[in-house]
């Protein structure tokens, strides 16, 4: 079969998909599937062929001319963080050209995609705890007292729509809060203001093969910096994650089935992460967000959590790919 394995992207997150892709593209099985590495970038779509010759993407039926061979592909993998192959716009386009891929639909997508109306959501079902907050649209007037009136410090100060913490600030001090929503404007046109919640940060993945839900290991990520920022993400040593976690059984159980629930009510598909606060002294779990295309770097969580249940990347990626497929 014929896959394209989409990478790159239009945001800041490009460099983490390439190495995505990397890990993606080093597991898929070579004999059962051709994989077509397509780099998505603001200037084109193309494939970079064994001895270095380019090949653009033909966006009207997403094909590549190679030599005299006309390429179709049979499903596409993605694995692009952030916009457009995270937020639903290239699900979007293969659902209009009946392509299958691995991820969630446009409109999941684009819902989870967007920090702020997915809480919402989430909140609706009732099930677990989320921060109070507070949505600024650019253009709409805003002042701190009104901000400061709803939310306690500290707060998260987030781009409504954007990974890996880019444009993220822990905000302790009044002062601190303008220079932070300044900040996450540049990487958004809305922003998000969480009140930080003390606890435990922990990590789930889940996904859905042959009709059948299965929830991974969670890892308890535990950063040296103030939190789990861009460094902490990706320099070796700034961040334990221990996966799986050491949590009570108790903690253990609601932590699958809440994110296993979430996951059947937001009608996800592929595998995503779910990341949570397990609150101090509470113990309540609180919900931070979807990723609807998780981190696949070699050391990334899910390929931790995928491990540590004792499967191996070739036999999950290729059991997604035959999901998208069937
Ligand atoms: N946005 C990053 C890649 C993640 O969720 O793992
Ligand atoms: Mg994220």
């Amino acid at each position: 079969k014929n896959i394209a394995l989409l990478a790159g992207g239009y945001s800041g997150e490009y460099v983490i998909s390439i190495k995505s892709a990397q890990t993606i593209e080093n597991n898929l099985d070579s004999s059962k599937y051709s994989t077509y590495k397509i780099v998505v970038t603001r200037d084109g779509w193309w494939h970079e062929a064994a001895d270095g010759a380019k090949y653009s993407v033909d966006k009207n039926d997403f094909s590549l001319q190679i030599g005299g061979e006309h390429i179709r592909f049979d499903a596409v993998f993605i694995a692009i963080h952030g916009t457009p192959g995270e937020d639903g716009r290239i699900q979007g386009y293969l659902d209009m050209l009946q392509i299958p891929y691995t991820t969630c639909n446009a409109i999941v997508s684009a819902l989870t995609f967007n920090k702020s109306y997915c809480n919402k959501v989430v909140k609706a079902f009732n099930i677990v705890g989320i921060a109070n907050s507070v949505h600024l649209i650019k253009g709409e007037p805003y002042s701190m007292g009104n901000i400061l009136e709803h939310l306690r410090l500290p707060v998260f100060v987030k781009p409504n729509e954007s990974g890996s913490s880019l444009g993220v600030s822990k905000v302790k001090l009044v002062e601190e809060l303008l220079p932070a929503i300044e900040k996450a404007f540049k990487e958004d046109d809305q922003v998000l203001i969480e009140e930080f919640i003390e606890g435990r940060e922990l990590t789930i993945g889940v996904y859905k093969v042959n009709g059948q839900l299965h929830v991974l290991p969670p890892t308890e990520i535990m950063s040296q910096n103030e939190f789990f920022d861009y460094e902490a993400k990706y320099t070796p040593g700034v961040t334990n994650e221990i996966t799986p976690a050491v949590i009570s059984n108790d903690v253990l159980e609601q932590l699958q089935n809440k994110a296993a629930y979430i996951y059947r009510h937001l009608n996800c598909r592929g595998v995503v992460r779910m990341d949570f606060i397990l609150q101090n002294g509470t113990n309540k779990l609180y919900f931070l967000e979807v990723n609807t295309m998780p981190g696949q770097s070699e050391n990334s969580l899910i390929p931790q959590q995928v491990r540590a249940a004792g499967l191996n990347l070739t036999d999950f990626y290729g059991a997604l790919l035959e999901e998208s497929l069937s």
